[in-house]
């Protein structure tokens, strides 16, 4: 018996159409993984995610497959630098965490921080910024300080326990004036201070600079001030006079608003007696230096600044 053709060809069509229907999941999942060069584990974990996903709210077509663990993103940073007191967050992404708690601990001394998003240490400069929802878990550390840098752990309590490892860098903002320690200039030239702030990756807000302990930033006559970033981590602010007089002479003191103040003398060479320079560079010089070098390079100047 011959079947009809017209009904071979349906039949053949319809099984096509089970079979193309039976392998769709397969052939999406594919498609999606294909994209980016993820490795074999990411691969296998976002292929389960995305199945339990799917089935939660669809036919239930994966619900045969057993929970997944939680497994960590890797992107967040794991060598953060920070500054002394500039608020810090250690990010810690977890994916299909489900009913495992997330918690930061101190490697140092095996401190727990947080626990969730309760604080389990008795500072509360630690306290943990996670927000309802999210896969993020940071941990937040205000005014963090230099016994702070160290290796920080981000712990799922997932059963092998899964840790993600943030190393956390403090640097403190240094400030100094270049040039020779004391400064000596001639009347009527000027004098320029340089002033730099290094290890300071957020730039200092303010420099006030002071001459002797007045300070002059807002002064409507003498010198001009500036602050600008010179790298990355550095930033340089000038004190700038013009036609400089002996009342310039004295201490000055650069002061960041991030870093420790630091101070320079400015002596006159005409103007001033030389018995009075000497006096004040003994004072001011320390005592590693002897009585003969200063001598020395007295003379060195003043020989310099006669030949000019
Ligand atoms: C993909 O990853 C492998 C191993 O991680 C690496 O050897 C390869 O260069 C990567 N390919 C591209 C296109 O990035
Ligand atoms: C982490 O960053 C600091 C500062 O940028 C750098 O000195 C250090 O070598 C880095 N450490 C690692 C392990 O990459
Ligand atoms: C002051 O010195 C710095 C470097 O020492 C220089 O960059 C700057 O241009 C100088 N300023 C003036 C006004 O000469
Ligand atoms: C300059 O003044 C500052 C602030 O008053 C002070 O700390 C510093 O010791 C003085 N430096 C010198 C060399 O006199």
């Amino acid at each position: 018996m011959r079947v009809p053709r017209k009904l071979e060809l349906s039949l053949i069509c319809t099984r096509t159409l089970l079979i193309f229907f039976s392998l769709l999941p397969f052939l999406t999942t594919a498609q999606e993984e294909t994209f980016g060069n993820i490795s074999d584990d990411d691969m296998f974990q976002k292929a389960r995610t995305k199945r339990l996903a799917s089935s939660s709210h669809s036919t239930g077509y994966w619900s045969f497959v057993q929970p997944i663990s939680p497994f960590f993103d890797k992107s967040p940073p794991t060598n953060i630098t920070t500054q002394q007191g500039q608020t810090v967050y250690l990010n810690c992404v977890v994916n299909n965490l489900g009913d495992k708690t997330v918690s930061w601990i101190r490697r140092r001394d095996l401190h727990l921080l947080t626990v969730g998003t309760e604080t389990y240490i008795n500072e509360d400069r630690f306290s943990s910024a996670h927000i309802e929802g999210g896969q993020d878990w940071p941990l937040m550390i205000k005014y963090p300080q230099t016994t702070d840098a160290g290796i920080y752990e981000c712990q799922v309590s997932s059963d092998p326990k899964i840790t993600f490892l943030v190393q956390l860098n403090i640097v403190v903002p240094k400030a100094e004036i270049l040039g020779p320690h004391p400064m000596y200039v001639k009347i009527g030239s000027s004098i320029n201070l340089t002033c730099v702030i290094s290890e300071s990756p957020e730039p200092p807000m303010f420099v006030f600079w002071y001459h002797n302990k007045r300070m002059v930033n807002y002064d409507k006559e003498g010198g001009e001030i500036s602050l600008q970033k010179a790298s990355d981590d550095s930033a340089i602010s000038t004190l700038y006079i013009k036609n400089a007089q002996p009342t310039d002479s004295g201490n000055y003191t650069c002061g960041p608003s991030n870093a420790e103040a630091t101070s320079i003398s400015v002596f006159f060479l005409h103007g001033e007696k030389p018995a009075a320079i000497q006096r004040d560079t003994s004072a001011s010089l320390s005592s590693s230096s002897s009585h003969h070098d200063r001598c020395v390079t007295f003379v060195a100047i003043v020989s310099w600044a006669l030949l000019r």
